[in-house]
């Protein structure tokens, strides 16, 4: 194993003695077990088993069978020191056609692992929706469709129902950016759609969905913690000229405002709704809408993991990483701004070829903390893919994910020292898992998975991370 920073001369960053040390998974990436107690397909099922969608034709059919060893897992959670494990539940094993009453096999699964969670004193934070729509929805028209918003609020209130004695932490969407411009602009995720404009409207839904959702959860508890996780990005431009600078403020309009704005002001941003034009007229918002999305947050989750550093193009460009295993004949994520182009600044990057930029999450942390004041942050997401193997010892040694991980928690606790109110960190992944389009080409875990056997090796990563909890944590 090799050595890492532990020094007495290392300086010590403070935390606060309550700050969450958590890790997080989703449950299409880890759970496996798709067809069991009644689980119902969901759009990535339909997407995985897709010929031509997902790198090596990968599926999330088996996964990680963190449904079958959710007990050992957790006993790997507990003896790591977390005192948080972030998870989602899968929408059709709730709700297998994504409406009508609960299926109560899928729902005790949950209960399960809530209980194991709380017996070991690990905080159960739950994710209402983490991409995986039951397919009878998107049948039904998808997050274009406004009712899908309703439905999913009646879903939260079937959840809320049923674990709500147990759960106090409520995520409502994981990343809607994805979900509504991956899945129905560039169609590099499920569903798989092409169309410009639906991206727009189906971002306009998620977040409907998320203000029905927190008022459903917050009328049966109104000391429900309820937040949403959105993947910010820092932000650069390639060079000073205008048009790089116009080039960046259009797709951090569409990445980060597009989202910030409406759940923490109530309002689209003017600028971004004027970039989209040519794409849509919002006629899909209707009066109260807004009113709705910005129903007050508890928290606000941010996914951090690099810099877009922002050129203008010619002609459009994908964004690195985003694209996986497709046929190669995405769109762009980013409608109404396709003459856009991402650039490295000649940084390391990780095996997602994403540049690894620390710096960059403490910008983040105090843009939003400025900008967006009196929500409490946390870090729900933030780690790095490498090609880990296990050495001859059957050891996984990943220096440059320990680097990357005590890199961006020092940035937190910059940030932290400035004033931001910045409550804990959970890092992507607690497991190797199924990196949606990437499958499992992509290794994000603090832990290995051999996937021919689903054993668990705890890479160099976990035991600093577990070091690092009992030397930063309790208040440092
Ligand atoms: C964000 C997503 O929430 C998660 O599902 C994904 O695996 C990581 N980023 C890494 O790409």
């Amino acid at each position: 194993m090799t050595a890492y920073p532990q020094s007495e001369t290392d300086i010590q960053p403070r935390f606060p003695a309550d700050f969450r040390w958590g890790a997080a998974t989703a449950a299409y990436q880890v759970e496996g077990a798709a067809r069991t107690d009644g689980r119902g397909p969901s759009i990535w099922d339909t997407f995985s088993h897709t010929p031509g969608r997902v790198l090596n034709g990968d599926t999330g059919d088996e996964a990680i069978d963190h449904y079958h060893r959710y007990r050992d897992d957790v006993a790997l959670m507990a003896s790591l020191g977390l005192t948080a494990y972030r998870f989602s539940v899968s929408w059709p094993r709730v709700q297998p056609t994504g409406r009508g009453p609960a299926n109560a096999a899928g729902l005790d699964f949950y209960r399960r692992l809530v209980d194991e969670l709380l017996a070991h004193d690990i905080e159960p934070w739950l994710t209402l929706y983490h991409w995986d729509l039951p397919q009878e929805l998107e049948d039904a028209g998808g997050w274009p469709a406004r009712d899908t918003a309703a439905r999913f609020a009646e879903y939260a209130s079937l959840v809320h129902d049923a674990l709500g004695d147990r759960v106090k932490r409520w995520t409502t969407l994981n990343e809607p950016w994805c979900s509504a411009f991956l899945g129905y602009t560039a169609g590099v995720h499920a569903p798989g759609r092409r169309e410009r404009a639906a991206g727009v409207v189906a971002a306009h839904h998620l977040l409907l969905g998320h203000g029905l959702a927190t008022q459903a959860i917050r009328s049966r508890d109104a000391d429900a913690q309820v937040g949403i996780t959105l993947n910010l990005y820092a932000m650069a431009t390639a060079t000073d000229s205008d048009a790089d600078r116009d080039a960046a403020r259009r797709i951090d309009g569409l990445q980060n405002r597009f989202f910030l704005d409406p759940v923490l002001c109530g309002r689209y941003p003017g600028d971004v709704v004027a970039d989209l034009a040519g794409v849509t007229d919002f006629g899909h918002v209707r009066d109260g809408d807004l009113s709705t999305i910005s129903t007050p947050l508890s928290m606000l989750g941010v996914n951090y993991y690099t810099r877009y550093v922002v050129t203008a193009a010619e002609s459009h460009a994908n964004v690195d990483g985003h694209g996986g295993g497709g046929d190669g004949s995405a769109g762009s994520p980013f409608p109404g701004s396709e003459h856009v182009a991402f650039t490295h600044r000649g940084l390391p990057v990780t095996h997602m070829d994403w540049e690894i930029d620390a710096a960059g999450l403490g910008e983040v942390l105090r843009r939003v903390a400025t900008d967006y004041p009196s929500v409490p942050l946390y870090v729900t997401e933030n780690g790095a893919a490498f090609p880990d193997e296990p050495g001859p010892d059957g050891a996984v040694d990943d220096p440059s994910r320990v680097e990357y991980l005590d890199g961006h928690l020092r940035a937190c606790a910059d940030a932290i020292a400035d004033g931001v109110p910045l409550g804990g960190y959970f890092a992507w992944s607690l497991f190797d898992n199924f990196e949606w389009s990437w499958g499992y080409d992509r290794r994000f875990g603090l832990v290995y998975v051999d996937y021919a056997t689903q054993r668990r090796t705890p890479k160099t990563s976990a035991n600093w991370y577990a070091d690092t909890i009992r030397r930063w944590g309790n208040g440092g």
